[in-house]
C-alpha cells in the first residue's frame, strides 16, 4: 500500500462543486493506478453556508484545514452575496492565514486549442506566473475618511515587505531551475511609476539572481508584459510579479491558453499547506447544468499531485488532459465542448 494523503475539499460556490467532483474522479483514478490513498474531508465553506448561518468562516477554519496535506478548492463567489464578502472572507483570508505566499499559475497552450494568437503553438505558449499572494494591494492597508460626503477620501496602499518579496522571488528562481526549460525569470513591475514598491522588488530581484547564475533574468513593465504575452509569449518562462499585477496578467494568460476552462492554479506555502484551485471563479450562470469545463479543476488536481510528490501520477494526468483536449473536445468553453462536465471527467479518468 502506498502513501495516504489527507486532502481537504472545498467545493465552494456555483460550478465549484461540479468541477471539483470531476477533479476527484481523476484523483481516484490516479490513486488506483499509482498505488496511493486519499483521505478526503469535505468543508462546506461558501455562499450557501454564509447565507444560512451568517458566518463567513468558522473561527478554527484555517486550523482545521491545516490538518491536511493540501486543499482542493472549487470556487468562491455567490450571486446573492455582495461582492467582496466571500472573496475576502474566505479566499483571501485562507491564502493569508495559511501563508500561501505564492500563487502559481501556469499558462500552457494545449494541442489543437484555438488561441487568438493564431500563429502560435504549444511550443510558444508555455510559461508560469509566480504571483506574490499575501501582500501588495491585497493586504488591506488604507482607509476611508468622510465616507459618503463630497469630501470623501479613500486610500488603498500597496504593502511590499523585503521578506515577502524576497521569498516569492526566490521561489520563482527555484521554479525556473526545476522546470528546466528556458531557465529565465522575468520580473514584471512598474519601476517607472511605482518607484517605491518596485525599487524594492528590483533590488531584491537582482540580489537573489546572483545566487542563480544558471538562470537568465529579464524585466518588463506590466503594461508591456501584457503586450508581449500576446505578441511574443515564447519569450516567457517564469514571470514573477506582485499580487495585483499577477491577478490581472493571469486572466490574460488564461485567455491566450484558450480560456478560463483550462486555467489552473496553486496557492503555495512551500513550508505549509497549499491550496489548489481553478482560477476562473464560480460561473453561477452555468451551475448545475453539466456544461462547465472541469479541466481547470483537473489541472489544479494535477498540480496538487505534483506538489505532493506523486510525479508519475501528475505526468499521467497531464498527458490525459492533453489527449482529451487534442482528440476529443470541440472547444474549451462551457457548453461547447461536445461533452458534458462529467463526461470530460470520465474521459480523463479513463486515460489515467
Ligand atoms: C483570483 C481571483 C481572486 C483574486 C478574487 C476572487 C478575490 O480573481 O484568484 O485571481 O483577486 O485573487
Ligand atoms: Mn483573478
Amino acid at each position: 500500500m502506498g502513501e495516504t494523503y489527507r486532502i481537504a475539499v472545498i467545493g465552494g460556490d456555483g460550478t465549484g462543486p461540479e468541477v471539483v467532483a470531476e477533479g476527484l474522479k481523476v484523483l481516484h483514478a490516479a490513486a488506483a493506478k499509482f498505488d496511493f490513498n486519499l483521505e478526503l474531508t469535505d468543508f462546506d465553506y461558501g455562499g450557501d453556508r454564509y447565507l444560512k448561518t451568517g458566518e463567513v468562516l468558522p473561527e478554527n477554519a484555517a486550523e482545521e484545514l491545516a490538518k491536511n496535506q493540501a486543499i482542493f478548492l472549487g470556487a468562491i463567489g455567490h450571486p446573492d452575496v455582495k461582492p467582496g464578502i466571500l472573496e475576502k472572507g474566505i479566499l483571501l483570508n485562507l491564502r493569508f492565514a495559511l501563508d500561501q505566499y505564492v500563487n502559481l499559475r501556469p499558462v500552457i497552450l494545449y494541442p489543437n486549442v484555438d488561441t487568438p494568437l493564431k500563429d502560435k503553438g504549444p511550443e510558444d505558449i508555455d510559461f508560469v506566473v509566480v504571483r506574490e499572494n499575501t501582500e501588495g494591494l491585497y493586504a488591506g492597508a488604507g482607509g476611508v475618511l468622510k465616507k459618503g460626503t463630497p469630501d470623501e477620501v479613500a486610500v488603498q496602499e500597496s504593502i511590499n515587505t523585503r521578506k515577502g518579496v524576497e521569498r516569492c522571488i526566490r521561489f520563482a528562481f527555484d521554479y525556473a531551475r526545476k522546470r528546466n526549460k528556458k531557465k529565465k525569470v522575468t520580473l514584471c513591475g512598474k519601476t517607472n511609476v511605482l518607484t517605491f514598491a518596485f525599487d524594492l522588488w528590483e533590488r531584491a530581484f537582482y540580489e537573489v539572481a546572483k545566487e542563480y547564475p544558471d538562470i537568465e533574468t529579464d524585466y518588463a513593465h506590466v503594461d508591456a508584459t501584457c503586450m508581449w504575452m500576446v505578441k511574443n509569449p515564447e519569450w516567457f518562462d517564469v514571470i514573477v510579479t506582485d499580487n495585483m499585477f499577477g491577478d490581472i496578467i493571469t486572466d490574460l494568460g488564461a485567455m491566450i491558453q484558450g480560456g478560463m476552462g483550462i486555467a489552473a492554479g496553486g496557492n503555495i506555502n512551500p513550508e505549509g499547506v497549499s491550496m489548489f484551485e481553478p482560477i476562473g471563479g464560480s460561473a453561477p450562470k452555468y451551475t448545475g447544468q453539466n456544461v462547465i469545463n472541469p479541466l481547470a479543476a483537473i489541472g489544479a488536481a494535477q498540480m496538487m499531485l505534483d506538489y505532493l510528490g506523486e510525479s508519475e501520477a501528475a505526468d499521467a494526468v497531464d498527458k490525459a488532459i492533453r489527449n482529451v483536449v487534442a482528440d476529443k473536445l470541440k472547444s474549451l468553453s462551457a457548453g461547447k465542448m461536445g461533452y458534458g462536465t462529467s463526461e470530460v471527467g470520465n474521459l480523463v479518468a479513463e486515460l489515467v
